[in-house]
C-alpha cells in the first residue's frame, strides 16, 4: 500500500473458511468466547495489535440472549485484554454511540455514558474491561450507524437496504426522531489505521462529521442516488414495537479524531457515491 507501513493482518472469525477472498490477509477460525483458543492464537501469531470488531450486534436479540450477548461483547474482550496484556500486544477495541442514552448527543469522548439496552450494557462493560484489564497500550473506538460493502456479509445495510427498497418502488417508514453520524465503513477504517500507525492510546469516536435524523440520512440517500424521496415515510420511534430502546439523539463529536490523527471522513453525499460506486466495481470484475 502506497507509503504505509505494512503489515502482516491475520484475520478471524467463527466460519471454517474466511468470507472475503483476495488480498494477503491470513485467516483462522476463532470464536473468541472459546477461552483457550483464543490464547492459542496469542501464543501462534504473537499479535502487536489486536482489533475487535467482533460482537453481538442485534440489539433486539441481545434483550433475549443475554447470556450470549455478555458473553460476547463482555466477557471475550476480558479475554482478549488479558491475553494482550500477557502477550504484549496492543488492543484496539470498536464500540458503539448506543453506551449513551441518546439525552443530549452528539457526544464527546468525555461524555458521562448512561446505555439504555442490553446491547448498550454489554458494549460498555466490554470498554471496561478493555480500559481496567492493565495494558498501557489500548483504545477504544466507538462508532455509530455503519454502512459500507463487504463480500458474503451477514447482514445489509442502511444504505443499501434503503437502495434495494426504493428501486424496488417499495415505501419505507424511517424515525425522525433518532439523530446519528453515519459512518462510511473505509473511513472508520482509515481511522483504526492512524491509531495503529500513531500509537495513540484513549478513547477515540471514529464516525461521519455529518449529523441527521435518520429520516434526514435516507432522504440524502435517495437525492445522492436519484430514486424516489417520496417513498420515505416520516414516522417517529413511538410507532415501532421493538424490544430494545434505541438512544435518540446519539451521534459524536469528531474533533479529537481530527486534531489528534488528521481523520477527515468523506462527505456523507461522497461516501454514498464511493459506496455504489465501489459496489458496481466488485460486481463487474466477476
Ligand atoms: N453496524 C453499526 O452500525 C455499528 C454501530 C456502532 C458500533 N458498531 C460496532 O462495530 C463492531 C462491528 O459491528 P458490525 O456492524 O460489523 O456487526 P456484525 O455485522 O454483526 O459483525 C459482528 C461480527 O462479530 C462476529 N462474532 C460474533 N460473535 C463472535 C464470537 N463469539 N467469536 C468470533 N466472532 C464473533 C460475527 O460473526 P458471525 O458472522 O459468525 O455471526 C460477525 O462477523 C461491533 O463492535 C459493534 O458494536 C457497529
Amino acid at each position: 500500500m502506497g507509503g504505509r507501513p505494512e503489515y502482516d493482518v491475520l484475520a478471524t472469525g467463527r466460519d471454517q473458511c474466511p468470507r472475503f477472498s483476495g488480498g494477503s490477509c491470513g485467516y483462522i477460525q476463532l470464536d473468541i468466547t472459546n477461552v483457550e483458543a483464543t490464547n492459542r492464537v496469542f501464543v501462534d501469531f504473537e499479535p502487536n495489535v489486536v482489533i475487535n470488531c467482533a460482537a453481538m450486534t442485534q440489539v433486539d436479540e441481545c434483550e433475549s440472549k443475554r447470556d450470549q450477548c455478555w458473553q460476547v461483547n463482555a466477557l471475550a474482550v476480558d479475554t482478549l485484554a488479558k491475553c494482550c496484556l500477557t502477550h504484549g500486544s496492543r488492543l484496539i477495541h470498536i464500540s458503539t454511540d448506543f453506551i449513551f442514552d441518546g439525552q443530549n448527543g452528539p457526544y464527546k469522548e468525555s461524555a458521562r455514558p448512561n446505555p439504555i439496552s442490553y446491547y448498550g450494557r454489554s458494549k460498555l462493560a466490554g470498554e471496561n474491561y478493555a480500559r481496567g484489564a492493565g495494558m498501557d497500550k489500548w483504545a477504544i473506538v466507538r462508532t455509530v450507524l455503519v454502512y459500507g460493502r463487504g463480500e458474503q456479509l451477514q447482514r445489509s445495510n442502511f444504505v443499501w437496504w434503503l437502495k434495494e427498497k426504493l428501486e424496488a418502488g417499495e415505501s419505507v417508514n424511517i424515525v425522525t426522531d433518532q439523530w446519528r453520524t453515519p459512518t462510511y465503513t473505509p473511513d472508520l477504517a482509515l481511522g483504526i489505521e492512524k491509531i495503529v500507525r500513531f500509537g495513540e492510546q484513549g478513547v477515540y469516536h471514529i464516525s461521519g462529521r455529518d449529523y441527521f435524523s435518520v429520516h434526514e440520512f435516507a432522504l440524502e440517500i435517495a437525492n445522492t442516488l436519484d430514486l424516489d424521496a417520496s417513498l420515505i415515510k416520516p414516522v417517529d420511534g413511538s410507532s415501532f414495537s421493538q424490544p430494545a430502546a434505541r438512544p435518540a439523539k446519539s451521534g459524536f463529536i469528531i474533533l479529537k479524531a481530527e486534531s489528534e490523527l488528521g481523520y477527515s471522513p468523506r462527505p456523507t453525499r461522497q461516501a454514498i457515491l464511493d459506496l455504489v460506486e465501489e459496489e458496481e466495481r466488485s460486481r463487474s470484475s466477476f
